[in-house]
């Protein structure tokens, strides 16, 4: 079942349910942000300060950060992109079994987007929800010159305590530490007991969360980087949407075209961005 739904305020949103799964997304963001087995507890963290506001990312899910990650070059335009507080068109839905359900957004550009990022594009948001959630992002340049994208799905996995998970699959791959600004490589596992904020490179296989009562598994396709995030004590509390403690309960861990895994696209030349959620 596919229905159209509003919050109080009049938010719009897409609530799927089969016989595998409960999951809603916004049209402002193509932002997905539940998703639950029946028999399981969410997969995504939804911040419970989420304001559902035009114009203001949802604070947890799946913002899909496109066609910058981070900060521009321009630093006067907004942190992530702007996909993730556009209006997104309502495609189609197909419900291909029982227990699969397909949506397609799409955003293109408009007045708006060109005066942020003076491109032509068409970017189609593909949700697959059975007993894996699968998202794929195809950007096609459907202007005269390339352009350059660097993008992310930036899922935020609900667990049952900071303490409690680690992430497998990174072992010996380099990164970038946001904080220290310093390259650097990953020894092992990676736990949690301080501010992180990293981008891994020459991603090339699953990673793995692991917490106390399941794994969650994140397979990635077109992105050969990923980034992990959590604010911890002192970056949470100045964090917009989340309450003070909030950082205990989740962790990010971001498909992406990220720092030197960008992409640039030619004129009629497309990109996908993929990934796969199997808990
Ligand atoms: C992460 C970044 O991807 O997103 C962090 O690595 C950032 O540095 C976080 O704080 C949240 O960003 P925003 O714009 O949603 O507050």
């Amino acid at each position: 079942m596919v229905e159209f739904k509003k919050r109080e305020n009049g938010f719009e949103y897409i609530e799927i349910v089969n016989e595998s799964a409960t999951a809603k997304i916004a049209l402002q963001g193509g932002h997905i942000f539940y998703y639950a087995q029946h028999d399981k507890e969410p997969l995504l963290w939804l911040s419970d300060e989420s304001e559902f506001k035009l114009g203001k990312a949802i604070r947890g899910g799946i913002p899909v950060c496109w066609p910058w990650f981070g900060m521009s070059e321009d630093d006067s335009l907004p942190q992530h992109g702007f996909a993730r507080t556009s209006m997104w068109e309502f495609i189609s839905s197909k419900e291909k079994n029982s227990k699969t359900t397909q949506i397609t957004l799409k955003l293109t550009h408009s007045k708006e987007s060109l005066s942020l990022w003076n491109y032509h594009f068409e970017l189609l948001l593909h949700v697959s929800i059975s007993d894996s959630l699968e998202v794929e992002l195809k950007t096609i340049n459907l202007d005269k010159k390339e352009f350059k994208l660097t993008q992310a799905l930036h899922s935020y996995f609900n667990i049952s305590h900071i303490k409690n998970v680690h992430i497998k699959g990174l072992h010996v791959k380099p990164y970038f530490d946001a904080l220290t600004k310093k390259q650097c490589l990953q020894d092992g596992d990676i736990y949690f007991t301080k501010e992180t904020d990293r981008v891994y490179q020459e991603v090339d296989k699953p990673i793995i969360l692991v917490d106390k009562t399941r794994d969650i598994t994140i397979k990635n396709e077109g992105s050969d980087s990923a980034v992990i995030w959590n604010p911890w004590i002192d970056k949470c509390k100045r964090m917009s949407g989340m309450s003070d403690d909030a950082y205990l309960g989740f962790v990010c861990i971001e498909t992406a075209n990220a720092f030197n895994d960008f992409i640039i696209l030619k004129p009629q030349e497309f990109h996908l961005l993929k990934m796969i959620l199997l808990s």
